[in-house]
């Protein structure tokens, strides 16, 4: 084959790959394969540079040093998009276009909306002549921006050549957005963090340092991804008169797109998509910042036109902010019921995504340091979903010297006992089966609704308990001096009595709560129902073997462990034979049927805040008895679960006939569906 041929049989065989691997995510080749293609292609530009075509993807390498940046004009001016904040603002914006339309003499057109993800990157305009990337501007002011073509070339899944299709032809300015994926951000800065360099906040201000430098070298080494939204200007090319057939040409010329991508025939559906695409959020592989919407006829978005910097046709509906920027005032450890060490960001309250948040998991010690985060620091705090606060990065540049490193203790911070962390774990325990702070999570535990359910025990009484030495562990709890506790400030007689009764009541239960008030580690309500099924009986609790439990579904090595060590431990025997001895009724469990339980496959949203459980506790014990929780409601949503204070989502239920449950009702379906005996 006539070499030149062959460097361009190459070229489009490289990039054909290039597509498979970057865009679409199903390489058709090994690494091995594509890197011996490269060479192949590199030796023969080398000794023949003449042939070197414009699409090679030696392009992407990147180029000279650049002194400074040349300015682009945009043909097409780069707008900015009005927002709408909530669903009701998204209403206003589909009135106003409608009302607009009206006044063009067109009040019977037919609107229908494209719906995708608003990427929260930074925006770029590319530049293809007769398919070949020519030249590519961030967008500045909106009408010149900075001509970063070199950086730009070095991205794998923005095209060099246009794929086949109509747009391969004549002029256009394809417009998208430059971004980093979470998981490449996490793992650039973690190698920033090991060569001492300092760690981006966010993937945005990643991706936009990472354009910005005048060494395309150091771009390409940059993790960076593009997704096309739309384009500007164009000329010679055809195009069809609907955003989404648009959009499809695009994607077919070798796009990444969004994923999430629906015409709405209404403002009903609309919000339908905007709720779900928010609902999505946590999940997604990159950090979007809402939805956007276009009314999807083009010769309409011609007569809607513009206002002075945004479009008509067009509005960014934005989710409600997950990320704020606050003080790290301190590191806190906590003991959980087994021991585990939780180091707990204490934060100056800063307000997030609507909820005031003043404490965030840190989760291990290793987190800590592959953060790089110093106590004093200013740090990103961020929700995920709607659930728990973490610690996302720290500010570099707000570090003034008066920062300090925080150490993680060797020792329990309750009782002192040196801490134990096996090889291969992240997490350090307290290994003091006394210790004071693992007593009263464990005690806790075992007065909480799902387990025995003692009323009137909460942290606060457990802990006054303990204080006051009324009782050292769980089994005490059944030998109070009532007497003595009823002259006690913070009980009367009669608080004293009820607490008598309620301990009472707690002494007659069924197997399966019976063992997981346990507090085994690794055992959950599910679990412990499943070895109920199993066992029936408390007496054959003592004699499981590592063969019976593996009969269990769902119980795997790690669980047969913890309970196996459970069983081998004189006190914890000690403490089952106590409670049955103190006059605990177990009853006998024949068959339960945990597949076909309530729960399973049923999806949960809750709202609003509760009496007896947080709303994470609230999602763990739906998790446990098999059912799903998601965080925003649509059609597909069986229940509600609405505390106090439930606000929209409420209204939203009731509109889309949603039923809803308090928390009470919530509870006593998750006893129920763990003590039916469905024969
Ligand atoms: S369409 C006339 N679609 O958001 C402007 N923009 O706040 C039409 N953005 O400058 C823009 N994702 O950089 C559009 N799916 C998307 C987008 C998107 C992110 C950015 C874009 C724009 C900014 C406006």
């Amino acid at each position: 084959m006539i070499l030149q041929n062959r460097i361009k049989e190459l070229v489009s065989i490289l990039n054909d790959h290039g597509y498979r691997y970057h865009v679409l995510s199903q390489p058709a080749i090994s690494d091995a394969e594509y890197d011996s293609l490269y060479r192949e292609l590199e030796a023969l530009e080398a000794s023949n540079p003449e042939f070197i075509l414009p699409d090679s993807p030696s392009k992407r390498v990147g180029g000279q040093i650049l002194s400074e940046f040349q300015s682009i004009a945009h043909q097409v001016p780069m707008l900015s998009l009005d927002n709408a904040m909530n669903a009701e603002e998204l209403t206003e914006f589909d009135s106003r276009v409608k009302r607009f339309l009206a006044k063009e003499d067109l009040p019977e057109a037919e609107v229908t909306y494209t719906v995708e993800y608003k990427f929260d990157g930074v925006a770029c305009s590319l530049r293809y002549q007769d398919g070949i990337l020519l030249s590519a501007a961030t967008r500045g002011d909106g009408q010149v921006g900075e001509d970063i073509t070199e950086n730009i070339k070095t991205i794998n899944s923005i095209p060099l050549r246009l794929r086949s299709g109509l747009l391969a032809k004549g002029t256009i300015d394809i417009r998208g957005e430059v971004l980093i994926l979470k998981d490449d951000f996490l793992k650039f800065n973690q190698q920033r963090i090991a060569k001492e360099e300092a760690p981006f906040a966010n993937p945005r201000n990643a991706a936009s340092g990472s354009l910005r430098q005048l060494d395309s070298k150091i771009t390409a080494e940059r993790p960076l991804s593009f997704f096309a939204y739309g384009y500007g200007f164009v000329s010679d090319i055809n195009l069809p008169e609907e955003t989404n057939q648009v959009m499809s040409l695009i994607k077919d010329a070798g796009f990444s797109t969004s994923s999430f991508y629906y015409l709405a025939s209404n403002l009903f559906e609309l919000l339908e998509y905007y709720q779900q695409a928010l609902a999505q959020r946590a999940q997604l592989p990159f950090d979007v910042d809402g939805i956007v919407v276009k009314v999807n006829s083009i010769p309409l978005q011609k007569i809607l036109g513009f206002k002075q910097r945004s479009p008509r046709w067009a509005i960014a509906g934005k989710f409600p902010p997950v990320e704020a920027i606050t003080k790290l005032l301190n590191i806190d450890i906590q003991v959980g019921r087994t021991g585990a060490i939780t180091p707990v960001a204490i934060l100056e309250p800063v307000t997030v995504g609507g909820v005031v948040v003043s404490r965030a998991t840190l989760h291990n010690q290793d987190e800590i340091e592959r953060k790089g985060l110093l106590i004093g620091d200013r740090v990103v705090v961020k929700r995920q979903g709607d659930v728990i606060p973490a610690v996302i990065s720290f500010i570099a540049e707000a570090r003034d010297g008066t920062q300090v490193k925080f150490i993680f203790p060797n020792n329990c911070p309750v009782c002192e006992t040196e801490l134990v962390r096996p090889e291969g774990d992240a997490v350090s325990r307290c290994p003091n089966n006394h210790c004071p702070a693992k007593t009263a999570e464990r005690i806790r535990h075992f007065a909480s609704k799902a387990a025995v359910d003692i009323d009137g025990l909460g942290e606060r009484n457990v802990s006054f308990l303990l204080e006051n030495g009324l009782i050292k562990n769980i089994a005490d709890l059944y030998r109070i001096d009532f007497g003595r506790l009823a002259e006690l400030p913070r009980y009367t007689e009669y608080s004293a009595q009820k607490l008598a009764q309620s301990l009472e009541d707690s002494k007659s239960i069924t197997l399966d709560r019976f063992i997981y008030a346990l507090g085994i580690r690794h055992v959950g309500v599910r679990t412990a129902k499943l070895i109920a099924a199993t066992i029936y009986k408390i007496e054959n609790f003592f004699s499981l073997t590592q063969e019976i439990l593996f009969t269990i579904p769902e119980v795997g090595p790690e669980i047969a462990r913890s309970i196996l060590d459970f069983l081998n431990q004189p006190e914890e025997i000690a403490l089952v034979h106590d409670l049955l001895e103190l006059g605990f009724n177990v009853q006998e469990i024949k068959q339960i049927e945990i597949a076909d339980n309530f729960f399973k496959d049923k999806t949960f949203v809750i709202t609003g805040s509760f009496e007896k459980y947080s709303r994470d506790e609230l999602k763990e014990l739906i998790e446990n008895s098999g059912g799903k929780v998601s965080s925003s409601i649509s059609k597909k949503t069986d229940y509600l679960i609405a505390g106090e204070k439930a606000g929209s989502k409420l209204a939203k239920a009731s509109e889309l006939n949603v039923q809803i449950l308090e928390e009470e009702a919530l509870i006593s379906l998750i006893l129920n569906s763990y003590s039916d005996d469905k024969k």
